[in-house]
């Protein structure tokens, strides 16, 4: 692929502040009374983290992880942290906040991973899930938009070989649809 290049806009500036706030008003709702730790995956989660936090209302502590991924045969289980969490997790609620769901290979498997720290509980966010390629069972508590299309997309943090994470929209990558 030469020089990746952004073609239509999915979802607005505006239309992604909406679903953030109201994700937000999920999660102070489910968490009330407690205070859960935010594990987000670098980097695609970043600014879709930076939004959702500023609408939280409930005391949250943050880490991150970065996960390797490998390419088609990895059995589920296997998950290699470039980065692993840093803060203690045993008895904490886990809130996973991730950019997009595809496969949801990479979300269960790091469900998985997470699991090992004895958690209280695991809550898994994502901004985006592909409809049409979900092929393993649910793993999402709380998603933005379902993307309905098989087109890669980038903005917002999300990146097409490294590219448009700053832009503040999500578009389609052109010539992927
Ligand atoms: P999964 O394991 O198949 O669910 O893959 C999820 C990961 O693939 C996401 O966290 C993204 O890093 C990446 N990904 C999948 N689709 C897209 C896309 O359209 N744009 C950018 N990254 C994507
Ligand atoms: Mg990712």
């Amino acid at each position: 692929m030469s020089v990746p290049r952004l073609g239509p806009m999915l979802y607005s500036r505006d239309a992604i502040a909406d679903r953030v706030g109201g994700i937000a008003a999920q999660i102070n709702a489910r968490f009330a009374g407690r205070s859960p730790v935010i594990v987000a995956v670098l980097k695609g989660a970043t600014t879709f983290l930076a939004d959702l936090l500023r609408h939280l209302t409930i005391p949250v502590m943050v880490d991150y992880v970065r996960i390797a991924s490998y390419g088609t045969g990895t059995r589920p289980g296997e998950i290699r942290f470039i980065k692993d969490v840093e803060l203690p997790l045993a008895g904490r609620d886990v809130i996973v906040v991730d950019d997009i769901v595809d496969t949801g290979g990479t979300l269960a498997r790091l469900r998985q991973a997470l699991e090992t720290h004895h958690p209280a509980s695991v809550t898994t966010v994502a901004l985006l899930r592909r409809a049409p390629r979900r092929s393993l069972p649910p793993t999402l508590d709380l998603v933005g938009f379902e993307l309905d299309t098989e087109a890669f997309v980038a903005g917002y943090g999300i990146d097409c070989a490294e590219l448009f994470r700053e832009r503040d929209a999500i578009y389609v990558v052109e010539g992927t649809r």
